[in-house]
């Protein structure tokens, strides 16, 4: 419990940062974007079937994912060396750019069968409360409609088997007790709709 407290302080704290930085957000250096497209693709559709596309994502949400792996609450080892030296100005300039870039969704075989069943699975879990009806998320909430599929079911199975300190606890729990085939079948609805 005291763990997760100053965890949550950290979080409160680093986002507050941010909010400081709304006014004096520069554009990103080149440079700087050129790093992030090395894994996120150009203007940030991944072309990297197993890493998210974070084109069109909701600004808010990009922010706080970046402030949340900056601060090592969401652990992205792969993101260390990039995110090292950045300050809020820069995660605030980046999370703008990338929300105003559009979304361009992998080419992919829709299975009919499997896109029911997910569908039928996000109903009952209510999936599209928090994410919207069509998946293209809000705020905090990320847009799931054409995240690339092997990405989402792996973060479905972190999301249920080993969240980590910054993953939100309330999506996590809509997973209990959903199995592997299930995940499958979301990642294979939600990449499949268009946003
Ligand atoms: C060496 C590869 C690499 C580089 C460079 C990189 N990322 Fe990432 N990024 C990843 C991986 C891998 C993940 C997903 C980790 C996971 O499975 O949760 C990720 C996740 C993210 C997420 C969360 C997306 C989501 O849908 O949850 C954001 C936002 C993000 N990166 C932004 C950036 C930005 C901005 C840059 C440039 C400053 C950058 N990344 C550079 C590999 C990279
Ligand atoms: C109570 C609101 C809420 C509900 C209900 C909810 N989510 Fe989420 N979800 C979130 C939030 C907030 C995030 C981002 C925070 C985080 O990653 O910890 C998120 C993140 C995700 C991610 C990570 C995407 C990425 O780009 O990294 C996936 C995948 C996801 N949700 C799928 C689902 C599915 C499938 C369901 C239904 C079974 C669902 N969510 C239900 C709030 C919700």
């Amino acid at each position: 419990m005291g763990a997760a407290r100053a965890a949550l302080g950290a979080i409160l704290l680093a986002l507050a940062g941010v909010a400081f930085a709304q006014a004096a957000a520069p554009t990103p250096a080149p440079a700087l974007l050129a790093a992030c497209a090395a894994c996120h693709g150009p203007g940030g559709n991944s072309q990297l079937p197993e890493l998210p596309s974070i084109a069109g994502q909701p600004r808010i949400f990009i922010e706080n994912q970046l402030v949340l792996i900056r601060e090592g609450l969401r652990d992205v080892p792969a993101m260390k060396a990039v995110m090292g030296g950045l300050g809020d100005e820069e995660i605030v300039a980046l999370a703008r750019h990338y929300a105003g870039q559009a979304a361009v969704p992998l080419v992919m075989t829709v299975q009919r069968e499997q896109r029911l069943r997910g569908a039928e699975l996000s109903r009952r879990a209510l999936c599209g409360t928090c994410h919207l009806a069509d998946y293209t998320g809000q705020k905090q909430v990320p847009r799931l409609a054409g995240q690339n599929e092997a990405y989402l079911r792996l973060s479905l199975k972190q999301f249920r088997d080993d969240p980590g300190p910054g993953r939100d606890t309330i999506m996590a729990a809509t997973l209990l007790g959903m199995r592997d085939d299930d995940l499958r079948d979301l990642a294979h609805y939600l990449a499949s709709s268009r946003p």
